[in-house]
């Protein structure tokens, strides 16, 4: 065994001893290297753990604590990582920020002149964090999830959902005062101009109101010229106002369209998820009345779906937003995101694998084949990459389900899904793989008990959702270290080829 092969074992080995222990012997290693041979590139400006650190070819001279750990004394906890490269035996002071490294701070590790610098390669963003956020904080382990610092579980039972979109978007819960003139801003933004009901119009009936959505978000882009001027406080603010108070009335017109029926327009006097039950569902009655308990449960559901921090749709808005293009543009590609079934097209999946058990008694052969598919056929509405013990909206969404079903009668697919649940979380391939179900398990026939097709689950999610893509985008635009979002990746490519023309091909 090499020496490096055998330096590299024992920093996993001591990986058991968790977190100090495996620090100072890390350190201690590296301390040791650095007496005989090392090239170290300075700490950015000693003490100071924030400071960036500095590409440097400098030799370092050794300090007092690299001679105590040389000496097996345990070293001094710094702010850093000691990076030891094997390929050219250097090492290196990495600061440690907020528990990350900067991947930039990599980029000196080179094995000579022409080598780019060390990458770090991390296909679909498992452990490398995008951004710095102050809007959504999760827990995955613990099964916990904030708004602004607030647990999700005292937002869905205090609040309506403009409260928790003011809140996503602002920062701080409004004031009386506050909250009026937001729900007042919002509510005198609904309408659709004449031209957007045209070009809904030109869809197919059998057009998936996903599909519509997210064309029609985009096309608003071309309605509203000056939402480029994006350094624009005010015109920021405008469109976020636009975009909140629209999606409702795009989605419902997207359902209406593919029934039918004549477009409903918004009514003022109604909250945000009656108006949308309004729009949806309106038939010839002069003043259409919600029912509560269906209106807050959409409310509800709403404010579990407002944000999650940087997931799949989420990084697509601050990606395409990292261009600097209008908010409706880079709405329209976050929904395409959303459509997905991996993501916000869980609901309707869902629904559809409950059609396809049928009933009851199928389940466990169901469970079976899923298990035997190794992940060709999954589980829909289980399974999360951040939640590994239990998604907190799940719970929420279980006990709202008791209160709808009292008014629209039982659904059938629900004791499915129960069983399904039942079965799955004694499953030994589902508990070692942390599979529990997810907030969108249970919405779909939450959903479905109210009216709403299967069609209509992702656009419903994509209302929701907007708040947090619009507090997202804005807090990207506001922070003075992002720059155009533009991965780096590793090119396995043939190299350098002798074109041959097509003739002697
Ligand atoms: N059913 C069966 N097996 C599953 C499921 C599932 N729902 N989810 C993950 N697995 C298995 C995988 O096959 C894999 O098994 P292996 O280790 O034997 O290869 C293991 O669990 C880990 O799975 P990954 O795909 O690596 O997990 P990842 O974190 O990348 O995926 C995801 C998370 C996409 C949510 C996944 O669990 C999934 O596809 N779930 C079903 C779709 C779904 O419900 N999506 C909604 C998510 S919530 C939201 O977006 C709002």
């Amino acid at each position: 065994m090499w020496e490096g092969e055998r330096r590299n074992k024992v920093s996993r080995e001591t990986d058991v001893h968790g977190g100090a222990e495996r620090d100072r012997t890390v350190d201690l290693l590296s301390a040791i290297q650095a007496l005989s041979q090392t090239e170290l590139q300075p700490h950015g400006g000693g003490d100071d753990s924030t400071a960036p650190a500095r590409p440097s070819t400098a030799r370092r001279p050794l300090d007092r604590s690299d001679r105590i750990a040389a000496g097996g004394q345990p070293m001094e906890p710094r702010d850093s990582l000691t990076v030891t490269d094997n390929r050219t035996g250097k090492s290196y002071d990495i600061p440690v920020e907020n528990g990350a490294i900067r991947a930039m701070d990599l980029r000196p590790l080179k094995t000579g002149p022409d080598d780019f610098g060390l990458m770090v390669y991390d296909p679909a963003f498992l452990n490398t964090a995008a951004c710095k956020s102050r809007i959504t904080f999760i827990d995955g382990e613990k099964g916990i999830l904030r708004y602004r610092g607030y647990p999700i579980e005292d937002l869905a039972e205090h609040c309506e959902f403009l409260e928790v979109a003011y809140l996503l978007l602002y920062g701080e819960l409004p004031s009386r005062a506050q909250y009026e003139k937001w729900v007042h801003d919002i509510t005198f933004h609904t309408m659709l101009h004449e031209s957007i009901k045209k070009f809904m119009d030109g869809f197919n009936s059998d057009a998936h109101p996903m599909g519509i959505l997210v064309a029609t978000v985009g096309a608003l882009s071309t309605f509203y010229p000056e939402a480029r001027n994006i350094h624009d406080l005010a015109v920021r603010e405008q469109q976020i106002h636009r975009l909140v108070a629209k999606m409702p009335t795009i989605a419902a017109f997207a359902y209406r369209h593919s029934r039918g029926l004549p477009y409903a327009y918004p009514d003022n006097d109604l909250a945000y998820t009656g108006n949308f039950l309004g729009m949806m569902f309106k038939m010839t009655e002069l003043k259409y009345a919600p029912n509560p308990t269906l209106a807050r449960a959409l409310d509800i559901l709403f404010i579990l779906h407002a944000d999650h921090e940087q997931n799949c749709s989420t990084s697509a808005m601050r990606g395409i937003g990292s261009s600097h293009t209008d908010p409706f543009s880079a709405v329209a590609g976050a929904a395409a995101a959303l459509y997905g079934p991996l993501h916000g097209g869980a609901n309707e999946a869902v629904l559809r694998m409950l059609e396809e058990i049928g009933s009851k008694d199928r389940v466990p052969a169901f469970v079976k084949e899923v298990q035997q598919g190794h992940g060709e056929k999954r589980l829909m509405g289980f399974g999360h990459r951040v939640y590994k013990n239990y998604d907190p909206r799940a719970r929420i969404i279980k006990k709202i389900a008791d209160q709808v079903f009292e008014v629209t009668g039982r659904n059938r697919l629900l004791d499915i899904a129960l069983e399904l649940e039942r079965i799955a979380l004694q499953d030994d391939y589902f508990v070692k793989r942390k599979l529990y179900p997810n907030v969108d398990f249970y919405s779909g026939i939450i959903y479905q008990a109210m009216g709403f097709p299967t069609s209509m689950f992702t656009v419903l999610f994509a209302i929701a959702r907007t708040c947090g893509w619009m507090a997202q985008w804005e807090e990207l635009l506001l922070d003075p270290e992002q720059k155009i979002a533009r991965p780096r990746q590793i090119y396995l490519g043939p190299e350098d080829r002798r074109f041959v023309p097509l003739g002697k091909r």
